[in-house]
């Protein structure tokens, strides 16, 4: 069905979003209303190979030149809704009373003073996660806040009614009207806000962006010095996939080119070769490396946008209301960029730069005695060979909010001396409990169960039957 773009345009326009905005936008549009399918058959694909490993590179450490030439940016637009939050993740304390933030402003703080370089470093915030951001910089960091280019600020774009592609009107509350796209509008915001053309004309040249709750993902001058060797436009960092990570997306090769397949771009009848982690071997960290320079050309020459696959969302308006009308909410995803880069490489890096908080379970890891903080990068405390693998229950432990109510004291359990730790139902924990080896908790029952304080080794412990 061909879609009419104007009103969108119209819409967008008189919100003040920008040339930029309104092109990366028109360029998703165009992609649904084509009705192309962005499947990504195996047939065109080859397996990625000869992918460098970081630890057998050779490069030397980056010099305060090729630092005082590098970005540093935080992805930090999300709302970290699947924790249950409707503020930035990256707000929430990880390591005793420092947050995200705090250990990613004290690192660059850190590096700038053992460098003597002022390494440049910025935020991409949301309108839902700027305010707080903001405020939480101007309190705690002045210095870093003094920057006037601390932040920029992404867009929002248009839901798109599904049965005839016009823009979706719910005029009992305009502000569900809108979205955000997704962190590949990481180039747009870039570009639309000016933060590019002012990062150019600073002299700045190498960009390494990261989710704002990876905090694995630092500033490595092995890395940086590596890119700037390779002259690549673009370098990815990847992970080897394990069995764990089959269900992700993965990189390959078309045509010569690297590109990323995610499972929603996967045929079904090619599943088998998708999940085929010895086929497929590598997966996105999104951990970036990007030349600035070579960023502006190509958006020059696509008319001001990265040409991104477009990835599309069933919602419906009122995201509060099922009964509201049935709209597409469409997304790009930073990484995808690969594809778009002539000659963009990758390198494969340890697991350790790869540590998103997803869930409860993560940051139940961080917050306990298994972590310790080293320069402020959160490192498996001393003693601590292999990180325990956490495993709470799914309903009661889903949000941040119950997390916090299940741990009696606020304080998280010890973990230093387990290996797994599996907890079924409703049970407390604190400070006091500490786990040796392998520890099953269960709770049958729908009452809460405190789990008395003790040390609990290579155990099952069943509190169904025991008092609240
Ligand atoms: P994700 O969307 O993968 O994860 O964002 P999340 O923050 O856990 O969010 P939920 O739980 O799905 O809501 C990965 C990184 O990209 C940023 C996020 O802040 C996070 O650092 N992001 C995501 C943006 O900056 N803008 C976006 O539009 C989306």
């Amino acid at each position: 069905m061909p879609g009419n773009f104007a009103p969108f345009e119209a819409k967008m326009r008189a919100d003040g979003l920008s040339d930029a905005a309104v092109a990366a936008f028109k360029n998703a549009y165009d992609a649904l209303t084509s009705g192309a399918t962005g499947m990504i058959p195996e047939s065109e694909l080859t397996p990625a190979s000869g992918v460098p490993k970081l630890v057998d590179v050779e490069a030397p450490e980056a010099d305060a030149q090729l630092l005082a030439k590098t970005v540093v940016l935080k992805l930090n637009g999300g709302l970290g809704t699947s924790m249950g939050l409707d503020y930035a993740k990256s707000l929430l304390k990880v390591k005793g009373a420092d947050t995200f933030l705090d250990l990613t402003a004290k690192q660059i703080m850190q590096m700038r003073d053992d460098l003597q370089t002022n390494v440049k470093f910025v935020l991409m915030n949301s309108f839902a996660t700027s305010a707080d951001t903001m405020a939480f910089f101007r309190e705690k960091y002045p210095a870093l806040y003094a920057d006037p280019n601390l932040e920029f600020v992404q867009n929002k774009v248009p839901k798109i009614r599904r049965d005839n592609f016009e823009p979706a009107l719910w005029p009992t509350k305009p502000s569900v009207e809108w979205c955000p796209p997704g962190h590949g509008d990481l180039y747009a915001a870039l570009l639309g806000s000016g933060t590019l053309d002012s990062m150019l004309a600073q002299g700045s040249k190498y960009l390494f962006v990261s989710n704002s709750d990876n905090l694995g993902a630092t500033l490595d001058p092995k890395l940086l010095s590596y890119f700037a060797q390779s002259k690549a436009p673009f370098m990815m960092e990847c992970c080897e996939r394990t069995s764990n990570d089959k269900k992700g997306g993965h990189l390959a090769s078309r045509g010569g080119q690297l590109i990323l397949r995610e499972a929603a771009q996967c045929p079904d009848e090619d599943e088998d070769a998708f999940q085929d982690i010895s086929k497929h071997r590598y997966f996105n960290t999104n951990n970036l490396w990007i030349d600035l320079e070579a960023l502006k050309a190509i958006m020059t020459a696509h008319g001001g946008v990265v040409p991104l696959p477009m990835i599309k969302n069933k919602k419906t308006v009122d995201p509060k209301d099922d009964a509201s009308t049935p709209v597409f909410q469409l997304e790009t995803a930073m990484g995808a960029a690969i594809e778009c880069f002539k000659g963009a490489t990758a390198i494969v890096v340890p697991r350790t730069r790869f540590a998103p908080v997803k869930k409860c379970n993560d940051l139940l890891l961080l917050r306990s005695d298994a972590y310790a903080c080293v320069n402020s990068v959160p490192v498996l405390a001393e003693g601590v060979t292999a990180a325990p693998s956490v495993s709470l229950d799914s309903k009661k432990y889903k949000l941040v909010q119950q997390l916090e109510a299940n741990l009696i004291g606020g304080s998280a359990p010890s973990l230093k001396s387990c290996s797994s730790l599996t907890v079924k139902g409703d049970v407390r924990l604190s400070s006091k409990n500490v786990f040796v080896g392998s520890v099953t908790i269960k709770n049958e029952s729908d009452e809460p169960k405190t789990l008395p304080p003790g040390r609990y080794e290579n155990t099952t412990i069943d509190l169904t039957a025991a008092p609240g």
